[in-house]
């Protein structure tokens, strides 16, 4: 049987350097189909993450944000609109799904100005998947970049390449809000479905998306063979994702946001007006304040990764990293540990 690894289960091992300092590092990435982005970390198309502030934000701080379908066509539009009429041009994404109004929605926000749809589902490597892929293609040509997902194999990855995809969302259950794997028994850890769909001679580019909890694992996502990242939990609870704030929810002098998965009992409620099998959970973060602030800690920890691997680019990261496996002491050993000895 395959052994698989996650992103504690590994490290980058540092090596020679000839960086001075971070700002000789640059983390642009050219992501095909016309994308462009100078900071490789996507905002997940979730209600709890992604609306328009969140991609005023993001495309400010040189990602984007792919703007959720939880929402009626006319609700969407308005937002990519609200982002438009803001900054144009502009780095803006929004989603859609692969049956119902999926083709309506996609010609809105087309017209509403996107760059970029995010064909947006929980099994992709799958025949509606391939439909829609080929649909979209077929209407848009070039004029749009289009990411897919997604997917957790290679097998997955070269197919969705195939229909059309220029990106690709990598990674299924490794979500902090996921409970795909509890609820279904599928997945496999994100950090190996990236390895795995890093060995594609598909021309697609590959996002990590998942499980992603530190600027350390951005960086070994990349360093494994990511373009970039999707986020949901490291930007959940920031001033810029809908909903308010809970001041002193539990009486502990902190603030609180709403995080959840969009296949949480609560989101599906919210959304189609019933839940079935829920596949993910409805929480409460800490309140992060500007998301600026959290992209700014980020982007320090991802460059200074970068310098320990002794790589100015993403390409001479993906050239030069080396990954150790740890051990079980090693994971303690690696986690600031203190505080354990008191
Ligand atoms: P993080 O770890 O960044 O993960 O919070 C965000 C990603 O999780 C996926 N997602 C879900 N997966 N059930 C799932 O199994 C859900 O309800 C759910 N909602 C979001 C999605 O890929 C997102 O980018």
């Amino acid at each position: 049987m395959k052994k698989t690894l996650s992103f504690d289960d590994v490290l980058l091992v540092p090596s020679y350097s000839d960086i001075k300092s971070r700002g000789e590092v640059d983390l642009s990435v050219d992501m095909g189909g016309n994308l462009n982005l100078s900071l490789p970390i996507i905002a997940s198309p979730m209600d709890s993450v992604s609306e328009d502030e969140m991609a005023l934000a993001m495309a400010d701080a040189g990602g984007i944000s792919i703007i959720h379908r939880y929402n009626t066509i006319e609700r969407q539009v308005e937002l990519i609109k609200r982002v438009i009429a803001e900054h144009y041009p502009i780095n803006v994404g929004a989603a859609v799904g692969v049956t119902g109004d999926y083709l309506e929605r996609a010609y809105a926000i087309r017209a509403a100005g996107v760059n970029t749809i995010c064909v947006d589902i929980a099994h992709g490597h799958h025949t509606l998947m391939k439909e829609a892929l080929d649909t979209l293609r077929n209407k848009f040509n070039n004029s749009l970049h289009i990411m897919a997902g997604n997917v957790a194999t290679l097998e997955g990855f070269n197919d969705l390449a195939d229909w059309g995809a220029d990106s690709i969302r990598v990674g299924i259950g490794g979500g902090s809000i996921c409970s795909t794997r509890i609820q279904t028994g599928h997945g496999v850890p994100t950090l190996q479905s990236v390895m795995d769909c890093a060995k594609s001679d598909r021309d697609a580019r590959l996002i990590a998306d998942g499980g992603i909890k530190t600027s350390g694992d951005v960086v070994k996502a990349l360093a494994a063979g990511a373009d970039a990242v999707m986020l949901g939990s490291m930007l959940a609870g920031t001033d810029e994702t809908p909903g308010g704030v809970f001041v002193d929810k539990y009486g502990d002098g902190l603030d609180y946001k709403v995080y959840r998965g969009m296949a949480s009992r609560n989101a599906q409620m919210d959304w189609r007006g019933k839940s079935s099998s829920p596949e993910g959970i409805s929480t409460t973060v800490r309140y992060k304040g500007p998301v600026l602030d959290v992209l700014q800690d980020l982007t320090g920890g991802i460059k200074s990764g970068f310098s320990y691997s002794g790589a100015r680019t993403l390409s001479e990261l993906h050239a030069k990293a080396e990954f150790i496996r740890q051990t079980l002491a090693g994971q303690s050993e690696s986690n600031t540990h203190i505080l354990s000895r008191r």
